[in-house]
């Protein structure tokens, strides 16, 4: 399986630009904060590592108030507002507009300790007028609705179902909405970010997420490099224009701006481009975020480094898992630890296919600076046997092209968002859900509320399937990679393949969703409610 699907099938071709007599990335440009006359710039020009890595600030709580969950306790709260922005991404490019979370991007990092609530007041503080093109054919994004809505979810998080930013119940500006995090779940490495129904892509592409970190005794225990030691690092590939201004492109058809993905050929690691980041020579916990709309990276350093995952998702490893390259689908998180004590004095560069997207500069320092090894386990993480699970669901990924073999559409099991719910479980339950990919392309699959492991994943007969509905293996199941053996939140649906995850519904009853983390296939019906219902 290792490295089997570097790129997704059209990430590759318009790397290779077999799509751009057919499909431009840059048609037309058509948002009103982008002139018409804006021409595409080409980011591989821009001089790289000349602007320091930012690291996004430690969010502190406005006030204490009582917990909902037991008023005799107080918890944080936080005020963050969406907010229009501008900043310089890089050292030689215009200040560029953005849409940002308390005005930065990525947003404020939030910090909570396992089992200690939080509560967020999310206010929409966005201008009435989008920034990008709203595409009003899209679900949920119809001419009457406001152009300008968001609603927050909180990506990874076990919350009670009124707090997790369902896509319909997006505010628009001059609201807010106020939210409750039990964080009553292992130390992770969560994410928040706009969920509004057909217009998610826009906001997320706009600025609009952050990182949200639980932290626990587990953890705390194991020594890890902390403090200044600890980096995150929040990726997000972009478009820009020759003023500095982001692209979003649409299609060339003005009657459908949708396009089936977006790749920019820019880097923003903590919102700058392929900036630069000082190390000393010593081993360095990164807390990595693939926030992008639809680019999976494929993370290496220049030197071939060799580094450990210690987490996924869902929080540590049972054990660190030494690696060369790492596949981030979007959505994806991952915690690794890198020592660069034999690199004194050398500069190292953080690579992903084609793209640079950062560079470290180890201080020259010549002797090693003495630190705490990295335990050999983590955490025990038991795995979830099938004989635990109750119900098998096998739920179809495909997508409908038109004549020029264009996507028009994304569907999970041939089901629009609007028909009525089929996924059910019971909560406390296990279920097992084979997800068939009968697409070319690789689909990052999430469900909200819950944590899963990674079963398996099987070639099988795709033609056969989309046909009569009936699965024929065409080759032997494929265990999950060994960084893939953990909790994890999104997995990688591989094109032509089932893959098999387990998933126990524990937390809430309520409605919660379950998409593709690629923002355009999510907001064109590639996402589905489910419904957490009470045993009896
Ligand atoms: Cu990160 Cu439903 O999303
Ligand atoms: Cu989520
Ligand atoms: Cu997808």
């Amino acid at each position: 399986m290792k490295n089997k699907f570097p790129m997704n099938r059209r990430e590759f071709l318009y790397t290779t630009g077999a799509l751009t007599a057919a499909f431009s990335p840059f048609p037309r440009l058509l948002a009103e904060s982008t002139p018409s006359t804006a021409r595409p710039l080409d980011a591989t020009t821009l001089a790289k590592f000349v602007d320091t890595l930012p690291i996004p600030e430690v969010l502190k709580p406005k006030d204490f108030r009582p917990s909902p969950q037991d008023p005799s306790v107080k918890v944080p709260y936080y005020h963050v507002a969406m907010h229009p922005a501008e900043a310089k991404l890089h050292r030689d490019l215009k200040p560029t507009r953005f849409w940002g979370f308390n005005s930065a991007l990525p947003g404020p990092t939030i910090e909570a300790g396992s089992g200690q609530g939080a509560i967020v007041e999310w206010a929409n503080e966005l201008p009435s007028s989008h920034m990008f093109s709203v595409d009003n054919n899209l679900e949920g994004a119809e001419a009457d609705k406001p152009s300008v809505r968001a609603v927050v979810h909180l990506h990874g998080a076990r919350v009670p179902a009124e707090s997790d930013g369902y896509p319909e119940h997006w505010f628009v500006p001059g609201k807010s909405s106020v939210c409750f995090y039990p964080n009553n779940q292992d130390a992770a490495t969560l994410w928040y970010h706009d969920h509004a129904m057909g217009i998610n892509r826009l906001n997320v592409y706009a600025g609009l997420f952050g990182l949200f970190l639980i932290r626990d005794t587990v953890e705390d225990g194991l020594g890890l490099p902390s403090g200044k030691f600890e980096i995150p690092l929040v990726l997000c590939d972009r478009l820009f224009d020759q003023d500095g201004q982001f692209i979003y492109p649409v299609s060339p058809d003005p009657k459908k701006l949708w396009v089936p993905e977006v790749f920019g050929d820019a880097v923003l690691v903590n919102g700058k481009i392929s900036p630069y980041c000082e190390v000393e020579p010593r081993p360095y916990r990164l807390r990595i975020l693939n926030a992008s709309n639809g680019r999976f990276f494929h993370l290496a350093f220049s030197n071939q480094l060799e580094f450990q995952q210690i987490g996924s998702d869902q929080g540590l490893l049972a054990a660190p898992v030494t690696m060369k390259m790492l596949t981030l689908a979007p959505g994806e998180r991952a915690d690794v630890i890198v020592d660069f004590s034999r690199y004194s004095g050398e500069k190292i560069e953080l690579k992903s296919d084609h793209l640079t997207p950062l560079q470290f500069r180890v201080a020259a320092i010549p002797y090693a600076i003495a630190t705490r090894a990295i335990p050999k386990t983590l955490r025990t993480i038991v795995r979830t046997t099938e004989s635990e699970a109750s119900k098998t669901r096998e739920l179809l990924l495909e997508e409908t092209v038109d004549a020029a073999d264009n996507p028009t559409l994304m569907l999970l099991n041939r089901t629009r968002w609007m028909a009525p719910v089929t996924e059910k479980p019971t909560l406390g339950s296990t279920e097992i859900w084979s997800l068939v990919n009968g697409t070319e392309d690789s689909h990052p699959i999430h469900l909200h509320l819950v944590r899963f492991q990674v079963l398996d994943r099987q070639n099988f007969y795709v033609m056969n399937y989309l046909r009569k509905r009936e699965l024929k293996f065409t080759g032997p199941p494929v265990p999950p990679e060994a960084n893939e053996m953990g909790w994890k939140d999104t997995v990688r649906a591989e094109p032509g393949m089932v893959t098999r995850i387990i998933v126990r519904f524990d937390g809430y009853v309520g409605r919660y969703v379950w998409h593709c983390h690629i923002l355009e296939h999510e907001d064109n019906e590639m996402m589905r409610p489910f419904d957490v219902i009470a045993a009896r």
